[in-house]
């Protein structure tokens, strides 16, 4: 009998697991001032169980950066001790990442369906990419790129009026599969689309003289993890040969300058880099998809989260590309353009040199491969939730982002040929 209370108690923790795990835990803000403080954090880093925020990984802190990390319950009053006596800067940024979580569905809208101003679920993105293309013939198809490594269909929306040698846009979302907003993203602008053309001008010239490509999540698998498992996953879920340790950075993972910089090469971490280039199912169809389309393709545009940046190449160096005076203006033009709805300040710049320097990523391999017009969003919010962005931040977050994209986009357009 007590045996069987025993089973039952442990099969509703665990059915509510992802409702209880957070529940006390806390974000921590710091500013380490010098490489003794950076020596700090770094320690608390690897003895204490802290998953990082901003940047994405305890190696790539520096003096003087803005620096987010989550503490597990039980250690956050060790760690705002160690922050208190060692002098760092600091500020609790989430103080119980419960109420944080709970409060991300903050929508009205609790229907089960899919909505564009709720996150979906795998499931719901899903179908929802076979009926938006049902519902929209001429003007949105379907495809499949690959396979997850959990055997998963990797949908691929095509947007634009039917035509002859058309250019291409391309765009995904859902890279870092805790980043929620970013899958949202890509669902609201194919809507967007389909709503507004033949109403709004500008889009209706972007779909009658470009195509979109959009791939509304990348990281299908780890996407789903978020879902059932681990709200603050960020890796794919493959398994590495001789650790027990699940993942790769799919952001770590493309052949540019890859595991040289910003980059780990131990699976445990969270921007491992994995075995090899392309290692992972879902980056190695991603840039297969876009090798077999290099000659039309013409933009390439990665969605995450959080910091409020618009970042372009290089990552896997402080060189400054040679186009780099032409896309700091686009850069600082779409932002202009996102910033003109509300007010919503963007940081744009080359990354290595705005944020930190990182190989591997998807915009540098675009980059490289020839695709000019390459830019990595990192949308909202700057902390305050970081993450667990509220859903009623879903739709101010798309409109503001959409009208960068359609700038961009635009300017692609204005500059084919
Ligand atoms: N936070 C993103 C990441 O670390 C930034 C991406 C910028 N580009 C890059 N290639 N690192 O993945
Ligand atoms: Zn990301």
């Amino acid at each position: 009998m007590q045996a069987l209370l025993i089973l039952i108690g442990v099969a509703a923790v665990s059915a509510h697991l992802q409702e209880l795990a957070f529940d006390g835990q806390k974000v921590f803000r710091v500013i380490p001032q010098h490489d003794e403080q950076v020596e700090i954090i770094s320690s608390i880093g690897s003895n204490m169980q802290v998953d990082f925020w901003q940047p994405d990984s305890v190696t790539l802190v520096r003096p003087k950066m803005q620096v987010d990390f989550r503490v597990e319950a039980d250690k956050s009053v060790e760690v705002e001790d160690l922050l208190k006596e060692s002098g760092v800067e600091y500020r609790v940024l989430i103080d119980n990442l419960q109420a944080a979580l709970d409060a991300q569905f903050d929508s009205k809208a609790r229907i089960a369906t899919h909505s564009y101003e709720k996150y979906n679920n795998w499931e719901t993105i899903a179908a929802w990419t076979a009926d938006i293309a049902a519902q929209n013939p001429n003007l949105v198809s379907r495809s499949v790129i690959g396979k997850t490594y959990e055997g998963r269909p990797m949908y691929l929306l095509k947007m634009g009026k039917s035509g002859t040698n058309k250019k291409a846009i391309f765009m995904d979302c859902g890279f870092h599969a805790r980043e929620w907003i970013s899958p949202a993203f890509c669902q609201w602008f194919v809507k967007e689309a389909v709503e507004t053309y033949g109403k709004d001008t500008v889009m209706t010239t972007l779909l009658n003289h470009l195509d979109f490509y959009v791939l509304p999540v990348l990281n299908i698998d780890g996407y789903v993890y978020t879902w059932t498992n681990d709200r603050m996953w960020r890796k794919t879920r493959s398994k590495n040969a001789g650790s027990r340790c699940i993942g790769t950075d799919p952001n770590r993972n493309f052949n540019a300058g890859w595991c040289t910089i910003g980059a780990s090469k131990s699976p445990c971490d969270s921007t491992y880099c994995g075995s090899a280039p392309e290692s992972e199912k879902e980056t190695k169809a991603l840039a297969d998809f876009i090798r077999k389309h290099l000659s039309t393709v013409k933009a390439y545009l990665t969605v995450h989260s959080y910091s409020q940046l618009l970042l372009f190449p290089y990552s896997y160096t402080y060189k400054l590309p040679p186009d780099y005076e032409e896309l700091n203006s686009i850069a600082r033009a779409a932002s202009n353009q996102l910033a003109s709805l509300y007010n919503t300040k963007y940081t744009y710049g080359p990354a290595a040199a705005t944020i930190y320097p990182a190989s591997g990523g998807s915009d540098d391999w675009a980059y490289d491969q020839g695709i000019k017009y390459s830019f990595t969003f990192e949308l909202r919010d700057t902390g305050r939730y970081g993450f667990l962005l509220p859903e009623s931040q879903i739709k101010p977050t798309c409109e503001e982002t959409s009208l960068a994209v359609k700038y961009i986009a635009n300017y692609v357009l204005e500059h084919l040929y």
